[in-house]
């Protein structure tokens, strides 16, 4: 049997070198840190032991740096948030470390309680490589958008068409949006289109209200603490959210699609989507979850990882590639109809 030590350490450095490729070298060093602490049977291994057993899809990782990110953003570390950009802290990974450290074994049950409750990150960047594919259903159908996101966290990414994208060959959205892509595109989908969504809903199996003070604080302490243009997405797309709540069910996805795609609907293309959350649903759950969208024929755009980079897809076409957090957005020139 394999060391569980030997286990966590290297998911800790896997998600270290995904954090310095996704440019939050102050998440890759604490990381590597936390990776040797553990090693040495340090305080980190105290909170992570037995989540050796969860799968490697569970993000272990992020859901030890939340938690800690959580409580230096709710006041209760002062000596850490000095040090944690996403406070007005210098951003120096050198001197947080004994910080974050020391953190682990004043705060353990609560961190440990928190790691336990998972990962829950809802990622508003990725509302810039959904948006092609979006764009796309409208533009080859002609119809209104009724859109169903299954895993929506707490639903951002269903009001995409309340922010505003721009690249060098155009923009896309509402200019006063609160929410505004500058950066996310390496090769644009088409934006000189049109798309209306008449009716979106979302079903997650711990929705997050966003508009409550306690949503807001779960969501931003996934946000890498040194990544402050995410942070400034979540918090436009947390504003839009208090004037435009959307509708989300407590479902697991399956139960959702059946319940939503029971009866055909006319005049209307509906799109069933969900991104970066495969790797949490089972076998049977997928099977029934195909089974339904299928049966449906309803259109079905997907972004998932397929390391390095993430697929977006539109019933099984690959449509463009993203990194994880929907920066260097490459459309396929192929993928889309004149
Ligand atoms: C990594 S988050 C991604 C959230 C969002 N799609 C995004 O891209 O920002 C995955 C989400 O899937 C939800 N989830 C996991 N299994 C689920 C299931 N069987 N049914 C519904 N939601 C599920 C989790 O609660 C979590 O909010």
């Amino acid at each position: 049997m394999q060391d569980p030590r030997d286990i966590l350490a290297k998911r800790l450095r896997w998600q270290a070198r995904g954090c310095l490729v996704l440019g939050s070298p102050f998440y890759a060093a604490l990381l590597e840190s936390a990776a040797e602490d553990l090693e040495r049977d340090g305080p980190v291994m105290d909170v992570l032991e037995g989540f050796e057993n969860e799968p490697a899809g569970a993000a272990i990782a992020l859901r030890l740096m939340g938690p800690v990110h959580r409580l230096v953003l709710d006041g209760v570390l002062p000596g850490l948030a000095r040090h944690y950009p996403s406070t007005g802290g210098d951003g120096d990974p050198v001197a947080a470390w004994p910080l974050f450290r020391q953190a682990l074994i004043d705060q353990g049950a609560t961190v440990r309680a928190l790691v336990r409750k998972g990962c829950q990150t809802n990622e508003v960047g990725r509302s810039a490589a959904l948006l092609g594919g979006f764009l796309e259903v409208a533009h080859r159908t002609g119809l209104p958008l009724r859109i169903l996101e299954v895993g929506s966290s707490a639903g951002l990414n269903l009001a995409w068409d309340r922010y505003r994208y721009e690249s060098a060959e155009g923009a896309w959205g509402e200019p006063a949006s609160p929410v505004r892509f500058t950066h996310s595109f390496e090769f644009p989908p088409p934006l000189n289109r049109t798309a209306e969504v008449v009716e979106r809903k979302g079903c997650d199996l711990n929705p997050i209200d966003p508009t409550t003070d306690l949503g807001a604080l779960t969501l931003r302490s996934f946000v890498w603490a040194d990544q402050l243009a995410r942070m400034a997405l979540l918090d436009g797309a947390i504003e839009v959210a208090r004037t435009f709540p959307v509708e989300l069910d407590r479902a697991n996805a399956a139960d959702f699609l059946e319940r939503e795609l029971a009866s055909p609907r006319d005049r209307v293309a509906t799109v069933v989507f969900h991104s970066v959350f495969m790797q949490y649903v089972d076998e049977p759950l997928r099977a029934r979850m195909h089974a339904c969208i299928e049966g449906a024929g309803v259109f079905y755009l997907t972004m998932e990882p397929a390391y390095p980079v993430f697929e977006v897809r539109l019933n099984g076409e690959l449509l463009g590639t993203t990194m994880a957090h929907g920066t260097g957005v490459r459309w396929n020139v192929n993928s889309h109809s004149p």
